[in-house]
């Protein structure tokens, strides 16, 4: 009896931590934690919107580099076609369904978010802004 109890609930455990590991990726977990970031910054917070993340991707700032108002600048207008820099060099589509490696290494996340942040807008993004631009290219 005791036995069969362990067994039926290590097994349970074990399912539910699999099932656990396929649910939630790299992409999701970084946007957790922009979440609780957000929250922890603003208590109002409501969560994140692909709409605003769209307002941001189009958006012309006049507050950064003047060769790149924008994110569409070297990611085009449309985030499911390729884009490309300055010197011509191809950037794959910034959306999820389009290029799916894309969002699962954090590192690199952050990487490009302060870099192409301090470019366009003169500035960091905010965790807002950051989990709402995700949130969009991956909605798509
Ligand atoms: C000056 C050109 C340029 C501009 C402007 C630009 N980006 Fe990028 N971005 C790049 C390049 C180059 C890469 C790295 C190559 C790649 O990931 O294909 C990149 C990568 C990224 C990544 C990481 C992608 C990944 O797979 O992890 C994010 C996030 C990102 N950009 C967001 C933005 C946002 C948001 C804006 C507007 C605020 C923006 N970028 C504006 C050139 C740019």
């Amino acid at each position: 009896m005791h036995n069969t109890l362990s067994t039926l609930l290590i097994a349970g455990t074990l399912s539910m931590g699999l099932s656990g590991i396929t649910l939630a990726g790299p992409r999701e977990d970084l946007l957790a934690q922009f979440a609780s970031s957000a929250k922890a910054a603003n208590p109002a917070f409501q969560g994140f919107s692909a709409e605003r993340g769209k307002a941001l991707h189009t958006r012309n700032f006049t507050s950064g580099k003047a060769d790149s108002p924008s994110c569409t600048s070297c990611h085009g207008t449309s985030p499911l076609a390729a884009g490309k820099n300055a010197t011509g060099k191809v950037i794959e589509a910034v959306a999820v369904s389009v290029t799916p490696t894309r969002y699962t290494d954090p590192a690199k996340v952050e990487k490009w978010f302060k870099r192409n942040c301090n470019e366009v807008i003169g500035r960091e993004c905010t965790v807002t802004e950051k989990g709402d631009w995700l949130s969009y290219v991956i909605s798509l």
